[in-house]
């Protein structure tokens, strides 16, 4: 085989060079020389060549192409189904992001020895030993059967990190499922960089992809999110792969949450809910009822909101705190929402309903570890922050939804009944909606609904005298 040649490309303007150079010559940008597999055109066309149907590709017609619709291979976890768009897609390569020691191990650990009860799955591990994951895989086990005898037959375990090594165990065994766990850990011996830099994560990934399609061996693949929030892997690799999801949470609250944000099979923003329990992650099917389990019902400072997680609605609840500031300046410290949406909020408060918080520290905080990202959940904000100023409680039943304009009125969100029928279905009788311009469908039945046009409005309706 003729050696395969590297060089350095810098990602600003594509200039090469043979050596890694810490500033680029040509457009002066520092550190941006990446290593780069180059293929001469020979080997390229001896590739296309074998892999293709013994000339180069050829076009045919949309009509012709074969395969309606995807056969995919069903994923018995629920949650994790539904965020893949409902089953694995043959042939696809998968991301898997996230934290270190968020559950990603555990969750794909989890997943194999489901999937392994139907066809071959290979697990490849750069991170922990064999031992270390047969000792998670019993751990994972349903209670009753915790031996090793219970151990799917078909997992085949490789502790790895030559990516050539990987490929010829993947010829070998011939598995329907591939994992390698993490992208950080393989390499390709023909480059010089060391594991884990851009240059490899991405030279590797494309080649597990072209694995993936080559063979229709479905592929996940691990990535570390570094803490800088710069990710070293995912983010070169999120154009690479065919599905992105991440695994989200609070490293101290038990929730995780499976997101989908690029998926070639299905709909994108897709969540999947799982609690990290002493058993490996355990589904949670009903969400909003884990969420607000602890909830303390007329305690001022909690409010409830209803998000959308991609196409489902979720209700949390928002707790608010204000207390006098000592001295300096009052402090604003939100936890599970945007530091400046707090700040637009409390200004808000301030100027359009003369609530004084200029003495006040506010603290806001999400249960349950959930991030918000929607401006829906800015009224139950403003009216915990409220609630807990005038230690005034929010009536128990009701949900809030709306967002916060900067005049103090209230704004439509999307998919407000779809909300609406979630809040309902678990008990709530009571919501405090923006009022609607045009009415399109009717109120869902089963909750009284109360428009507001303002921030002022909503407030009176919601607070307790
Ligand atoms: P892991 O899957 O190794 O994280 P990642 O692969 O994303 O780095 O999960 C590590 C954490 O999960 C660790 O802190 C222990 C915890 N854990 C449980 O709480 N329950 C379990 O059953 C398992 C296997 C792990
Ligand atoms: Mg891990």
């Amino acid at each position: 085989m003729a050696k395969t040649k590297t060089q350095y490309v810098c990602q600003e303007c594509g200039r090469t060079s043979p050596k890694v150079l810490g500033r680029c010559p040509q457009c002066d940008a520092w550190d941006s020389m990446v290593e780069e597999i180059v293929e001469d055109e020979k080997t390229a066309l001896s590739r296309v060549n074998t892999h293709g149907m013994g000339s180069l590709s050829v076009p045919k017609r949309l009509s012709e192409i074969e395969g309606e619709g995807e056969d995919r291979i069903p994923v018995p976890i629920n949650e994790f189904s539904r965020v893949l768009g409902g089953g694995v897609v043959p042939g696809s390569i998968v991301l898997i992001g996230g934290d270190p020691g968020i559950g990603k191990s555990t969750l794909m650990l989890q997943m194999t020895m489901q999937m392994a009860a139907g066809s071959k799955v290979l697990y490849v591990s750069g991170e922990e030993s064999a031992r270390q994951i047969k000792m998670r895989a019993i751990r994972l086990l349903p209670g009753a059967e915790k031996k090793a005898h219970a151990l799917p037959e078909e997992l085949y375990l490789v502790t790895e990190t030559n990516l050539d090594a990987i490929m010829g165990h993947v010829r070998a065994i011939n598995p329907r499922l591939l994992v390698i766990d993490s992208i950080q850990t393989v390499y390709r011996p023909e480059m010089e960089s060391s594991a884990g830099s851009i240059s490899q994560v991405r030279e590797s990934a494309s080649r597990l992809r072209e694995l993936a399609k080559d063979s229709g061996i479905a592929v996940f693949v691990i990535g570390h999110v570094t803490k800088q929030g710069t990710i070293a892997g995912p983010r070169v690799l999120e154009h690479i792969v065919d599905t992105v999801l991440y695994l989200e949470g609070d490293q101290f609250q038990a929730y995780r949450l499976l997101r989908s944000v690029k998926n070639r099979f299905g709909a994108t923003s897709e969540v999947g809910v799982f609690e990290m329990q002493e058993r490996g992650m355990i589904q949670v099917p009903n969400p909003s009822e884990a969420f607000l389990a602890e909830r303390m019902v007329n305690a001022p400072g909690s409010a409830i909101a209803v998000t959308m997680e991609g196409t489902r609605p979720l209700l949390v609840e928002i707790q608010g705190l204000t207390s006098f500031t000592n001295f300096g300046n009052p402090r604003r410290t939100p936890n599970g929402i945007d530091f400046n949406r707090l700040l637009l909020i409390t200004a808000v408060l301030s100027r359009r309903l003369n609530l004084r918080l200029s003495d006040q520290d506010v603290f806001v905080n999400v249960v349950g570890g959930l991030r918000l990202d929607e401006p829906a959940a800015d009224l139950a904000v403003a009216a915990a922050i409220t609630s807990s100023m005038r230690d005034r409680p929010i009536r128990a039943d009701m949900a809030l939804v709306g967002e916060l304009g900067l005049s103090g009125e209230l704004r439509m969100v999307g998919q407000i009944n779809a909300r609406l029928r979630e809040a309902a279905s678990l008990g709530f009788r009571q919501a405090v909606v923006p009022r609607r311009l045009q009415r399109k469908e009717p109120w869902p039945g089963g909750i009284e609904i109360y428009e507001a046009r303002s921030l002022n409005d909503a407030l009176k309706l919601a607070l307790i005298e």
